[in-house]
């Protein structure tokens, strides 16, 4: 008789942003009247940039002809594609990646969630709290993670790294050793940033215990202080300890395209086994490639051209970071983030709860946010607000919030 995973039965409720996209959805249905702005699941709102368009337009006109036809891509990415990663995200700053390092994917939500397959089960997890909740869940669904404790919504075998006001929303060293440890960087949910010492001390204590960093880059478009990492390849010693996930969806669009890369070192090693080769036995074997006409796409961002165009659509979701920052501020909250990175960390008001202040948002002001208690116990009192709405809705949705 069959079974199933019963790892599965232990997640509570649904993922986040289902949660939070039923809700509204119930809202809308019994306030069809009402206009909603929506800033809580950090989407993109503008179209692709020129430049994108017309290498997808090219590349779908190559699938007309038996001749430029493609069919399966490989398995581990286009060499057009990771050469030009290779060059333009690490060569060209110092990090010495190559493009066979590079594995081409369909997404960093996935790469995150997936990666965790080429560990024990018995490894121990290490996660920042407030953290992006796939990786909690993706270990959870593992068996990897123990027990929940539905008061404290944390996890029996899963150390927690409290991200507060006090440490600058990046995590101190556990005192209980991890084996695995996920960083995101700039943040998701806090939108903080750490400094390069910061990450130079995680390179050095993972080296030292042995254990492997998880790296989400995933925003590292929107740095903007010109000391801060943009890979955690700049610090000495990542290649033996550190995997990093990118993603094309915040830095160009691609929410709805899918395209996103992972790097795994060759020298980085477990138990005397190349992470390289296990990453890539699993890609080759559970994974078909990304579509032509997608890596093409992803090639156009690396161009002259690509790089000014979505240069200018990342100000533009910065200028919407800094508007949302200074109105909140200005408004008397107290908010972080939103610097060097697309995500504004605000406190809910004293003696609301996160998804109180989710509700009253919603119902006052009809506007969206994300609860910080989503992602986990530390993010209790606060609130996400994402930079990716139109700078319209952004300013309406301020102006509203200040009414209030
Ligand atoms: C978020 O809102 O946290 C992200 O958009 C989710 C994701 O990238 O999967």
């Amino acid at each position: 008789m069959a079974k199933v995973n019963d790892n599965y039965l232990k997640l509570p409720g649904s993922y986040l942003f289902s949660t939070i996209g039923k809700k509204v959805n119930a809202y809308v249905a019994a306030n069809p009247d009402k206009k909603i702005i929506r800033l809580g699941i950090g989407d993109v709102t503008q179209p692709l940039v020129p430049v994108v368009i017309s290498a997808l337009h090219g590349a779908v006109d190559e699938m007309a002809d038996a001749a430029s036809f493609r069919g399966y891509a490989p398995d581990l990415g286009y060499d057009f594609l990771r050469d030009a990663i290779a060059r333009c995200d690490y060569q060209a700053r110092g990090c010495e990646i190559s493009a066979d390092e590079i594995f081409i994917s369909d997404g960093a939500k996935c790469d995150s969630g997936n990666i965790q397959e080429i560990f024990s089960v018995d490894n121990k997890i290490a996660v920042c709290d407030p953290v992006y909740p796939v990786y909690v869940d993706t270990n959870v669904m593992a068996g990897r993670t123990g027990t929940y404790d539905p008061e404290k919504e944390t996890w029996s075998d899963v150390i927690y790294m409290p991200c507060t006001a006090e440490n600058d929303f990046a995590p101190m060293l556990p005192e209980k050793t991890p084996d695995l440890i996920y960083l995101c960087f700039p943040n998701n949910p806090t939108g903080a940033m750490i400094t390069k010492s910061r990450l130079q001390e995680w390179v050095d204590y993972a080296n030292k215990t042995g254990a492997v960093i998880i790296y989400d880059a995933a925003y590292e478009a929107y740095i903007s202080e010109a000391d801060k990492p943009h890979s955690i390849y700049e610090c000495e010693g990542a290649r033996t300890c550190a995997i990093e996930l990118h993603s094309f969806s915040k830095n160009a669009g691609f929410t709805g395209v899918r395209l996103g890369y992972t790097v795994v070192p060759k020298e980085l090693q477990v138990g005397g086994v190349a992470l390289h080769g296990l990453w890539a036995r699993r890609h080759g074997t559970k994974y078909n490639g990304t579509p032509y006409i997608v890596q093409r796409a992803g090639e156009a961002v690396y161009s002259e051209a690509g790089q000014a165009q979505i240069k200018e659509q990342i100000a533009y979701y910065k200028n919407n970071a800094t508007y949302i920052l200074e109105g909140l501020k200005a408004a008397g909250y107290n908010v972080s983030g939103g610097v060097n990175a697309p995500y504004i960390w605000l406190k809910a008001p004293e003696g609301m709860t996160t998804w109180e202040f989710f509700a009253y948002l919603l119902e006052k002001a009809n506007v969206v946010g994300t609860p910080g208690s989503g992602f986990g116990p530390s993010g209790e009192t606060y609130f996400r607000l994402t930079a990716f709405g139109s700078y319209e809705n952004t300013v309406e949705a301020i102006e509203r919030i200040r009414k209030l």
